[in-house]
């Protein structure tokens, strides 16, 4: 545990050129969230008595972003105090984190991180914040193959023990220091007083003409402060996004740890490479996801639920049994959707906010559902609208049937009670009752309340005339 307060800076005044976009580099989204959220979620998880972001490029909708990050589900669920400073113009790393000092206490940690390093754990920076214990200089190292581009970790003599004595940009390092491949990740954790004086020593001397953060390494080896890393072997904990090639590979990291975690749990997914969950998916026992599924919002999936190809499910919560068939479309924003026991749904399924579904409750092809609710048992097997409806307990809605909810400006509830009947191709308009047990024939348009028990049929009737012969064709010239 450290013991120490703790204040995190986030850098994300970057431009994130090689994005080609137009949105702030930041916000782009790994797993349906904006990069930086997934920074904030990992300090929140720190008790970090506030995070200070280093805004620039874009800052005014990277702000107004973070508003939502901290309250939006699927984040951390630890309230983090979120500062900002604007760093304009952007004269490198050291000068963002200058940016941030006026709002840092001298009594604390100042751990730093990169608003566009989506995937880091939380258990590497606590290991990183042991480390520097609110005494030393801690950086978090790693060894790369093909190190070009980063700083190296220089150290003393020839041993990758031996004491680091400075980090040495890609760009400023001899032929000799490019051969170093401990890298340093963007990630260290600092004692604050040290930091301030640090920061405050820093010139732009160098290949970039940039304030370099890394310089602060040197000072401390100056002032005889212990500078040690933390190494780490999992690349992707530090990795970068800068363009859409990098966020895609990340994507992938990410995707595939999901799909190991929920396979240990004993999820079992018919191919780990052909799932996408953006958000957060809670699986019971002896739950069966077929390929192409995407999951977002928050989802949960009772025991022995089956989810076939090539479903799309939001913000729904899915009771044990339920089976969900090809091609089904579930999004329950923010009222979300609920699938009752054992329920049936799809193939070619629409269930839209506020679909409250019973116990084996049956929902075929191409019907859809919206803030209605159907009691246990209730079917609408093919091709029906059910929108503002409450349907009572083994209704059968008969294919093209649908409630016509909307009069243009106001929207009607439709009330189908218990063991009602409904024929097929009906326009039920609502406001309007079919009471318990009725019927309503094939083609009605039913505008007024239904008795129970009652057949009720509105379309004209059938006129048959006899002997009825068809215009014959014209024979021309
Ligand atoms: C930095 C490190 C390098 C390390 C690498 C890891 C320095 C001088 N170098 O290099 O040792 O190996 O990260 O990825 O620190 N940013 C600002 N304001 C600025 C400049 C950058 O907020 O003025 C932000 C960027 O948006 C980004 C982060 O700081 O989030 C890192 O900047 P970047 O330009 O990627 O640093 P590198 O030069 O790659
Ligand atoms: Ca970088």
């Amino acid at each position: 545990m450290v013991t120490f307060p703790l204040d995190v800076v986030i850098m994300a005044a970057g431009k994130g050129t090689r994005m080609k976009s137009r949105l702030p580099k930041v916000l782009h989204r790994l797993s349906g969230r904006a990069l930086l959220a997934h920074v904030i979620d990992c300090a929140a998880q720190l008790v970090a008595r506030r995070a200070v972001v280093i805004t620039g490029h874009g800052a005014d909708q990277v702000e107004a972003a973070c508003v939502g990050f901290s309250a939006a589900a699927g984040g951390a669920g630890h309230a983090l105090a979120l500062d900002f400073a604007r760093q304009e113009p952007q004269l490198g790393t050291g000068h963002a984190v200058q940016q941030a000092l006026p709002l840092l206490a001298d009594d604390g940690i100042t751990l730093i991180l990169s608003g566009d390093v989506p995937l880091t754990q939380v258990t590497t920076l606590q290991a990183l914040l042991t480390l520097c214990g609110g005494e030393q200089l801690a950086l978090l190292t790693l060894t790369m193959a093909d190190p070009t581009g980063y700083g190296r970790i220089v150290r003393m003599g020839e041993k990758a023990s031996g004491q680091v004595r400075a980090i040495v940009e890609h760009k400023d390092a001899s032929d000799a220091q490019r051969q170093i491949c401990e890298i340093y990740s963007g990630i260290m954790a600092v004692p604050t007083r040290l930091l301030r004086g640090w920061l405050a020593r820093l010139d732009n001397k160098n290949a970039q003409g940039e304030f370099y953060l890394t310089d602060i390494v040197k000072f401390a080896v100056t002032d005889g402060v212990a500078v040690v890393a933390h190494q780490i072997t999992d690349a992707a904990q530090v990795a970068g996004v800068n363009s859409p090639v990098q966020l895609a590979e990340l994507e992938r990291v990410y995707q595939q740890r999901l799909a190991t975690a929920l396979m240990e749990q004993g999820v079992r997914l018919a191919d780990p490479a052909r799932l996408d969950v953006r958000g957060s998916l809670e699986c019971g026992q002896d739950v069966e996801i077929d390929v192409n599924c995407v999951f977002e919002g928050r989802v949960s999936l009772g025991d022995g639920v089956r989810v076939q190809a090539n479903c799309v499910i939001a913000n729904a919560t899915i009771a044990a049994g339920a089976v969900i068939y090809p091609f089904t479309h579930i999004d329950g924003e923010a009222l979300g959707v609920q699938i009752g026991e054992s329920a049936l749904i799809g193939p070619f399924a629409r269930l839209r906010p506020g679909a409250k579904l019973g116990a084996e409750v049956h929902i075929g092809n191409f019907v859809e559902v919206k803030n209605s609710t159907l009691a246990r048992g209730a079917k609408a097997n093919h091709l029906a609208y059910l929108g503002d409806a409450t349907v009572g307990e083994r209704v059968n809605f008969g294919a093209g049937s649908i409630t016509a909810n909307y009069d243009s400006t106001n929207k009607h509830r439709t009330v189908i009670e218990a063991d009602v009947h409904i024929g097929s191709n009906c326009v039920l308009v609502a406001p309007v009752t079919i009471g318990a047990g009725g019927t309503v024939g094939g083609g009605s348009t039913i505008t007024k309340d239904a008795p129970a028990g009652a057949l009720s049929v509105a379309r004209g009737r059938q006129v048959s005339i006899a002997n009825w012969s068809r215009p014959a064709k014209k024979t021309q010239g």
